[in-house]
Parts: C-alpha cells; structure tokens; sequence
C-alpha cells in the first residue's frame, strides 16, 4: 500500500511537472525572440533558405527540438551557444511565441512537381517508403497535437537537407537521430533517392 501510495505520488509529481512545462507564454517568448530573428526571421519566416522557418510549426513539435538542441540530442553547430542555459519555461515560452506566427508560403519548381506529388501522396511502394501525407496531412500541414511538423511553406532546401540528414542517420550517429526509438523518420527517408528528395522537398514546399 505503501508502496502504491509513493508510486502515485511521484506520478502525480511528473504530471504536475508536465503540465507546467506545457503552458508556454506567447508573450514571454516573443521578449527572448530577437536573437532568433537574424537567422529565423523577425516573425519566424526566414529569408535564407537553409534556416528553417519557425512561424507556424507546432508547439509540441517546436518545444522538442529547441529541448534537443539545447541537450545536444540534435546537434545544431549554427546554433551554439544560442539556447545553452535556457530553462524548461524558457523554451515553452518560444514555442508558443513562435507557433503563433502565421507562416509565409513557398513555391513548388513546376518540373519537380509530378515525382514530388507522387512520393508525397502514394510513397514509394517498391522501397517501402510510406506516403509522407499519412503522418504530415494532405495539405502538409502536420499535425500539431501529434508532434508532427508542417512542411507546407518551409523552405524546399531545408527539406531536403533534413532528409538527407535522416538518411544518414540511419546507419552514422552523424546524421540526424531525434526521430525516436522508432526511428520513423530515419525509416522513410532510408528508402528515398536523392532525386526523390529533391522532389518531394519541393513539392511539400509550394503546399497550401
Ligand atoms: C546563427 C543563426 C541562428 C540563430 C541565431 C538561431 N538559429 Fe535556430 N537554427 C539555425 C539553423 C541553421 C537551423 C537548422 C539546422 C539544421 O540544418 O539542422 C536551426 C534550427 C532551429 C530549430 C529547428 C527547426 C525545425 O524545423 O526543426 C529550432 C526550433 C530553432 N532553430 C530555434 C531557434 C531559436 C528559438 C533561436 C533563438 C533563441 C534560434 N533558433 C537562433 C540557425 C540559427
Ligand atoms: C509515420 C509518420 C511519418 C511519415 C509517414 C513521414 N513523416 Fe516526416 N516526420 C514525422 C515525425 C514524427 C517527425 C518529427 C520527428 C521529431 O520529433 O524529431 C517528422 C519530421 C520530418 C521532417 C523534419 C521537419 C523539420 O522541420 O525539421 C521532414 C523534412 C519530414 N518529416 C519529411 C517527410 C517526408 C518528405 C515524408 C515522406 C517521404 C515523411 N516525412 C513521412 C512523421 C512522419
């Protein structure tokens, strides 16, 4: 009985941590933004192509890899030193600042756009590959509540570099390695050509 009781309680203890860490405050986060601005854009659109666009992506998806960064479970050389320090809250309040920025559109090169359609919509059915819309939504934009990020409107480059990424992640500590114990993004993109990345990068790119 005893033990059940110390047991629930350190749960309770977990949920009550969790919840505090959830509740991010969008105006907090904005004050700490500035810095991000140079390379992120002021508003989370950035202008350069290989810095992600932060406006719009989730919350839950957002908070976990400013958690990674920061923890050195995605290794962000660019980024060194930016989050070092920062708490818990700190990142919540980021995270809510930046998935409340509407986020601008990007362009599919219309010569992409017949593969990139495919591998997005139908997958790669010979090498397994799944079709990207099942997990990150018809229109590519994600499923926040799930952790799943938007594509649509982030920048084909930085696409295709995290794809890359992930395949390599898949067999070298190297690449990228954060997807979880499933592996799920490792997994998709292990089956992918540089050709299909190029595609499908594009293609989710230029979604509305
Ligand atoms: C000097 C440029 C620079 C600055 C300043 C910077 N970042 Fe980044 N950030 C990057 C780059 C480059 C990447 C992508 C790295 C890669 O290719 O994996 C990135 C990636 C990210 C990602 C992952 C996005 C995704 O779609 O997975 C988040 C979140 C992020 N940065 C948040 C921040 C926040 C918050 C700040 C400010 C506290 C910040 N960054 C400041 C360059 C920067
Ligand atoms: C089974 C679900 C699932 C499928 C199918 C899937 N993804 Fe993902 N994807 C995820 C999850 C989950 C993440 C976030 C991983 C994390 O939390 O670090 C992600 C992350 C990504 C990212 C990183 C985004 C960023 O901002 O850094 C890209 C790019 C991506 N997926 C592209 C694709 C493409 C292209 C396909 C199809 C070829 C695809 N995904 C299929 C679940 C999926």
């Amino acid at each position: 009985m005893k033990k059940i009781l110390i047991i629930s309680s350190l749960l309770l203890g977990l949920a009550q941590t969790v919840t505090v860490n959830a509740a991010g405050d969008a105006a907090a986060g904005k004050a700490q933004a500035a810095v991000c601005g140079a390379c992120h854009g002021a508003d989370g659109n950035s202008a350069a192509p290989t810095f992600p666009k932060l406006a719009g992506l989730g919350e839950k998806y957002l908070l976990k890899q400013m958690t990674d960064i920061r923890d050195g479970a995605r290794p962000v050389p660019t980024m060194a030193g930016q989050l070092d320090g920062k708490s818990d809250q700190a990142l919540a309040d980021l995270a809510a600042w930046f998935s409340s920025q509407p986020r601008s559109g990007g362009q599919t090169d219309p010569a992409l756009l017949p593969l990139g359609e495919k591998v997005f919509r139908a997958g790669v059915a010979e090498r397994n590959v799944p079709a990207c819309m099942a997990c990150h939504s018809p229109n590519g934009k994600g499923n926040a509540p799930a952790g799943f990020p938007p594509l649509a409107g982030q920048h084909a480059d930085y696409i295709a570099t995290q794809l890359k990424a992930y395949r390599q992640g898949y067999e070298d500590p190297a690449g990228r390695t954060n997807d979880g114990d499933a592996k799920i993004m490792r997994t998709v993109a292990f089956g992918l050509s540089d050709k299909e990345i190029e595609a499908v990068a594009s293609y989710a790119s230029g979604l509305k």
